[in-house]
Formats: structure tokens, sequence, C-alpha cells
């Protein structure tokens, strides 16, 4: 007796955990894990999320009825040390019927949502009304252009809320995968041929975006930000990053199209400290970071203007604003940003950004200067 209610306490312990577990699972919420495809909040993603749902919902039903008769079964009819030798059969026509009818009936319920599924993202929207987004794969970042509005960045893509985004992706080098699980799928990008996701945010927020192919030592920190505001404050985020055509820092008063021409014409020539002060007043260190900008081959690699989308690096027009660094891998603190000038190497190793031997009070000026655009 002592052994039997053992053994049904530890029987209902287990069961008690599972419940927990069960609990604990079923009320975490979207916040925790942003990453989660669970919490849909895109067209694109809520239809993935409805078929995930139906399968889910006859895997279920599977389950608990074979489970359910399993163990029906294994009750009623166990053996008993008396019983007498079971009737033997070999075959039943009906019952082999039945159970192929049914598993194929429950995959014809999975099929036909699937199919008419990946037809429908397949569905490309069209019309002047959809927003054309060209993405490009970078070991390890992502560059985005915007070819109505004429714009480039890098590792932060703004969309507006309830507008359609149509995305053409193509890579540089390797194969990779791009993903906002909030939003949309998962797509591969190839180097040869472009493929296309599309979406449509349904609320502001900050939607974290991944590169889900491996693709060398940084795969994992190949990651990106969707920021889908309302539609005035794209706008604004338009007006801002079209205004980084004009070279240093963007005055405090509108700027007029003498000034853009003054301007163009000191970034022409090299920036020497008469020409700059002549230009905007900055302060001595945003105007030393600009000279080391230079100086460094900073300006090699890496655009500070949106509307050129030229460069090997990152264009990076609108840095001092973004949420993260390095393609999602840091925040965008100064410290940081620093950090990842100094010492690309150490902070995210194999990338084409040499270390370039800046030291810590250069750092400094170039941080306040990146913190200007
Ligand atoms: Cu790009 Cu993994």
């Amino acid at each position: 007796m002592d052994h039997r209610l053992k053994r049904w306490r530890s029987f209902a312990g287990a069961l008690l955990l599972l419940t927990l577990l069960v609990v604990v699972v079923g009320t975490a919420q979207a916040d925790p894990y942003p990453q989660s495809t669970l919490h849909p909040k895109g067209d694109f993603a809520r239809m993935v999320d409805e078929l995930f749902r139906t399968t889910l919902l006859w895997a279920t039903i599977v389950f608990v009825l074979v489970e359910g008769a399993l163990l029906f079964v294994i009750f009623k009819f166990r053996g008993k040390p008396d019983d007498p030798e079971p009737k033997q059969v070999h075959g039943n026509t009906m019952v082999e019927v039945i159970w192929t009818a049914i598993p194929a009936l429950v995959l014809a319920m999975i099929a036909v949502p699937t199919v008419r599924t990946i037809f429908r993202t397949y569905d490309i929207p069209k019309g002047a009304e959809v927003l054309q987004v060209e993405v490009i794969g970078h070991q390890w970042w992502w560059e985005f252009r915007y070819p109505q509005l004429g714009l480039t960045t890098a590792n932060e893509l703004h969309v507006p809320v309830g507008r359609t985004v149509a995305l053409k992706m193509i890579t540089q080098d390797v194969l990779h995968s791009f993903w906002i699980p909030q939003l949309a799928a998962k797509r591969d990008v190839f180097p040869n041929r472009s493929t296309t996701l599309w979406f449509k945010a349904e609320e502001p927020g900050d939607y974290p975006g991944q590169c889900a192919e491996f693709c060398g030592i940084q795969h994992g920190r190949m990651a990106f930000q969707v920021i889908a505001q309302a539609p005035d404050e794209f706008d604004v985020y338009v007006g801002r990053m079209q205004a980084t055509a004009v070279p240093v820092a963007a005055p405090a008063t509108p700027v007029s199209d003498s000034t853009v021409a003054r301007k163009t014409a000191a970034a022409a020539t090299p920036l020497t400290t008469s020409t700059l002060a002549a230009t905007v007043s900055v302060d001595a260190d945003t105007m030393a970071g600009s000279q080391l900008f230079m100086m460094k081959g900073c300006i090699g690699c890496h655009s500070l203007n949106a509307t050129k989308p030229m460069g090997i690096g990152p264009n990076l027009a609108g840095i001092g604003r973004r949420l993260y660094i390095a393609a999602g891998w840091l925040e965008n603190t100064d410290a940081n940003l620093a950090k990842w000038i100094q010492h690309p190497q150490t902070v995210k190793h194999g990338v084409l950004m040499p270390d370039l031997g800046v030291t810590d009070a250069e750092a400094q000026s170039l941080v306040a200067y990146l913190r200007q655009h």
C-alpha cells in the first residue's frame, strides 16, 4: 500500500509540474520575445500565423484522438492472468479503408490552405501607393534603397504604418535570408537572382529582423530593425534623410538652395578649418571629427549622404539617430560607437572595416561628428 501511495504521489507531482509549465508557456507575452512569430503585427505574418494555427489545430485533434484511443485500448483490453487466448485475425478491409481515408482528409484540410497561402504570398502588390524597397544583403549588414524616394540607408528600415511595402532582394556576396518575424516571413536572398517579399505594418513599433541563413562567421550579428511609423512621422524621416544631401552638420534654420550650393562647393574641395567655419558653426570636436572622417579614410567606404548610394560600407546618413550600430549588434551609445570605430575587428571579427589606429580622443571627435548625422 505504501509503495502504491508513493508512486501515486510522484505521478501527481509530475502532473502538477507539467501543468505549471503549460501555464507559464501559454501565458508568455509577446514583448519578452520580439523575434516570436506567434504575435503577428503585419498582414503577411498574419497569413503565415493563420496557416500555423490551422495546422496546429488539426495536429492537436489527431493527437488527442489517437492517444485517447490508444490509452482506452490499453486499459480496456489489458491482459489479465486467466484470460483465454484472444481471437486471432488477419487484416480488415473496412478498418484499412477508414485509416487511409481519414489521414487523406486531414492532409487535404492542411494542404489546401497551405497552397493558397503560398500563392497569396507570391502575389506581389503593385501600384504607385506601394512603397518599393530594394534590399541588398552584405556580409554582414543590410542595405536598403527606396527607389521612389531616391534614398539609401543601412540596417534600419523605416516604413509607414498601413502602407504596403514591396521588397526586391538580392545579395552582393553569399546567400542570406531576410526575416522579420512579426511582420513578414523568411525568404532567402541570392546573389544571381532577386526574390521578393512584402508586408504592411499594422501598428507603429520597432520590429527586429535577422539574417536566417548561415553566411559566415558573423551570421549571428547580421540583424536589422524595421521601424514602423505613422505616415506623417515617416514623411519627417524621409525629409531628414533627403536633407543629408547637404554635407556637414545640418543647420538649425531651413536650408535654402544657395546654402546647399555653397556647402556642396565646400565639400568638393578639401575641407579646411576656415571653409568649415564659414559654412556652419559647429563645435571643435565635431569639426575635428569631420576632418578625421576624411583623413582616416572613413569617407572611402561610407557615404553620409542618403541620396548617394556610393561606398562599399553601410551608408551612414542618419547614423546619429539609429537604435543600433554594427548591424543590430550594439546599442547606439557614444561609448559603443567609439568602441566600434576604434576596434571593429574585436567587436565584430572578420568585417571589412579595418582597425585604423584611432585614438580615444579621435574616436570622441568622430562620435561627435557622426551624432550630427
Ligand atoms: Cu547573412 Cu546569415
